[in-house]
Order: C-alpha cells, then sequence, then structure tokens
C-alpha cells in the first residue's frame, strides 16, 4: 500500500508537470483527486488492511492529496490561470476595449451652428413653451379666426379634462405649429429693442413620409427697434445664407403672404448643389426655398402693445430639419429621429 502511494506520487507530479494548458490540468484533477479517482480508490482499500496499518496509511493517503491538489494549482498558476477560475488572468493579445465618445444630434449641431450665426449679430436665443394656446398661436399674430390653418387637419389641439367649457371654448389648448408664438411671448414682456432667435419642436398633423413629421424645427427669427427696414431682413439673411451653406450662396426674396408681417417673403438660396444651373435637388429652378420672412404687421404690435408708429422689426422663420437635409445631402426626414447609430456618427 505504502509503495502504490509513493509509485502514485511520482506518476501525478511527472504527469502534472507536462500538462500543457488549463483543460490538461482539469483532467489530472478528475483523474487524481474526483470521486471515482485514485486517491478515492485508495481510501476506499484501507477498510481490507489490518486495523493497526489504516491510521498511517489514512494520513499519507490525505497528505499526498493535498500535495497532488496544491500541486495541480501551482502549475495552473504558472499557466496563468486563477486555480478554480475558468479564464486565464489576462490575455495580452486580445484587442483592447475602447472608448467610443458620445456626440450632439445632427438636428442639435445644426440649431447651435444657426444661433452661434445670429449671436454674432447681436440676436439672443430664447425659448417658448410646445404647449401653447390659441391666443399665441394665432390670435396675437393676426391670424383670422377662419383661417385654415386653424382648423384641426393642421394644429393639434389637446383634450383638456378638468378644464371649464368656457375656457375651453375661448382659448384652446395646442401643441404650437410654428415658433412665432415666442415673438407675442417676449414682446408681451419686454420692450423693444429687441433682437432674439427661438429654436424649438413645432408640431402638424401631416402624414409622415420622406418629407413630412407631425414633429420638426423651427428656428424663429426677430428684430425689432425704431428703425428697422426690409433692407436690415435682407442684410441679415443674405449674411445667414453665405455663413451656413458657403460664401458663394446668394439669397433671393420672392413677394409672398403671412397674416403676421407685412410686407412677407419667401426666401430662396441659390441651389448649393448645382450653383444655380439646375438639378434634381432644386427640380431644374437653381433655387430652394429655405425660410419665410418678413416686417412684423402692425395688428400684432398691437397685440402686445407697441405702439406700430413708434417701432417697426423684421422677423423670419426657417425649418431645422429642411436646412439640415440641403446642407449634408440627407434625402429622409426620418432618418432624424429613428436613432440610428451608423446615421448619427457621421455627424
Ligand atoms: N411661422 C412661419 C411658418 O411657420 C414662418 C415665418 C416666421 C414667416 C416669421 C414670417 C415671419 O411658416
Amino acid at each position: 500500500m505504502k509503495e502504490s502511494l509513493e509509485a502514485l506520487e511520482q506518476s501525478a507530479f511527472s504527469e502534472i508537470e507536462q500538462a500543457a494548458t488549463p483543460k490538461d490540468l482539469e483532467g489530472l484533477r478528475v483523474k487524481f483527486l474526483g470521486r471515482q479517482g485514485t486517491i478515492a480508490s485508495i481510501l476506499k482499500e484501507i477498510a481490507t488492511l489490518p486495523p493497526q496499518e489504516r491510521p498511517l496509511v489514512g494520513q499519507k493517503a490525505n497528505t499526498l492529496k493535498e500535495r497532488i491538489k496544491s500541486q495541480i494549482d501551482e502549475k495552473l498558476k504558472s499557466l496563468g490561470s486563477v486555480p478554480g477560475g475558468k479564464m486565464p488572468r489576462e490575455d495580452a493579445t486580445l484587442p483592447g476595449a475602447s472608448w467610443s465618445t458620445g456626440r450632439l444630434h445632427p438636428l442639435t449641431q445644426v440649431i447651435q451652428e444657426i444661433c452661434d450665426i445670429f449671436l454674432s449679430l447681436g440676436f439672443r436665443v430664447v425659448e417658448g413653451p410646445e404647449i401653447e394656446t390659441e391666443h399665441y398661436n394665432f390670435d396675437a399674430l393676426n391670424i383670422p379666426k377662419s383661417h385654415p390653418s386653424r382648423d384641426t387637419f393642421d394644429t393639434f389641439y389637446l383634450a383638456c379634462p378638468g378644464e371649464s367649457e368656457s375656457q375651453a371654448r375661448d382659448d384652446k389648448w395646442l401643441l404650437r405649429s410654428q415658433t412665432s408664438t415666442v415673438q407675442i411671448r417676449v414682446m408681451e414682456k419686454e420692450k423693444p429693442p429687441l433682437r432674439i432667435v427661438a429654436p424649438g419642436r413645432v408640431f402638424r398633423p401631416d402624414a409622415v413620409d420622406a418629407s413630412h413629421s407631425f414633429m420638426f424645427h423651427q428656428i424663429e427669427g426677430l428684430c425689432v427697434d425704431r428703425d428697422v427696414r426690409f433692407s436690415d431682413l435682407k442684410g441679415a439673411l443674405s449674411l445667414f445664407s453665405r455663413e451656413f451653406f458657403g460664401p458663394n450662396t446668394r439669397t433671393r426674396f420672392r413677394p409672398h403672404f403671412f397674416p403676421f408681417t407685412e410686407p412677407s417673403a419667401e426666401v430662396d438660396i441659390s441651389c448649393i448643389l448645382c450653383d444655380g444651373k439646375g438639378c434634381r435637388v432644386c427640380k431644374q429652378k437653381g433655387w430652394i426655398e429655405v425660410l419665410g420672412a418678413g416686417m412684423v404687421h402692425p395688428n400684432v404690435f398691437r397685440a402686445v402693445g407697441i405702439d406700430p408708429r413708434r417701432f417697426r422689426g423684421f422677423a423670419f422663420g426657417m425649418g431645422v430639419e429642411r436646412l439640415a437635409m440641403l446642407k449634408y445631402g440627407i434625402d429622409d426626414i426620418r432618418l432624424f429621429f429613428e436613432n440610428d447609430l451608423r446615421f448619427l456618427k457621421q455627424f
């Protein structure tokens, strides 16, 4: 019995020494120390020995068990494994963990860029609420009660449980359909001179497609002072177009109508893709419409208590998604809202 223990020690140690992988060692652990392993069968045999020999052999077998165990652990360590663990502690050949930094959403970047241009012209950035009333979205902006933009095909009205009938009838709650609401909010509180830009979300019940979304962003501009002229509006917007789209961009003002400005204009830029020659993007016109603008209507001034004989102003409003799509050649507005990292990472 004693001899067989010694022989076992010899063969176990040399097998452990020769093991090349943690897996080999695991095999040896089972073979020698497992429940059906060599040591276990020796311990079972002890019962067949004469009683006086049993304690000594038992002791020796147990010591051997411990020694094999620590030998295996040693060897595991030298192979780079944690005893009992499954994975190597470190593998210098693995690629390093890379840290990817986040970035601002392309629309946020464009809003900041546009606001910066107007900040350089002395404008200030303000914000207004997205939930508004008819007063701010329509009435104070000189939009007549019969105007089509007021119907439910063009404006989201809010059902307000708990609100009294008369309140609901007089001045309904809605999601603002334009940032022009902020003009009113600012002029109500502050006296001219005023120069503000107001970026924010607006909502219209449009069916979603490549160029429409029920939610998009606008930036409103307003400048009020004693001697503000249409030429100031032209100057500011021409400068804006050159700064935003590039130094060769030309601007064109076409007569238009908005209830809150008089005169009003739609503003086109020379096509940034074909430089005015005509292409698919400008539909062969050479020009692309980018914003609406005009001189603040006297009725708007009256609605906020500013005397239209003493003050004049210009206002403009632009769609952020549209400008961003033109500048970056994006052909589907939905890309902005799907949050696909493959899209977002390009900005
Ligand atoms: N509010 C207008 C729109 O949403 C844009 C605009 C703003 C036009 C200010 C003129 C002056 O279409």
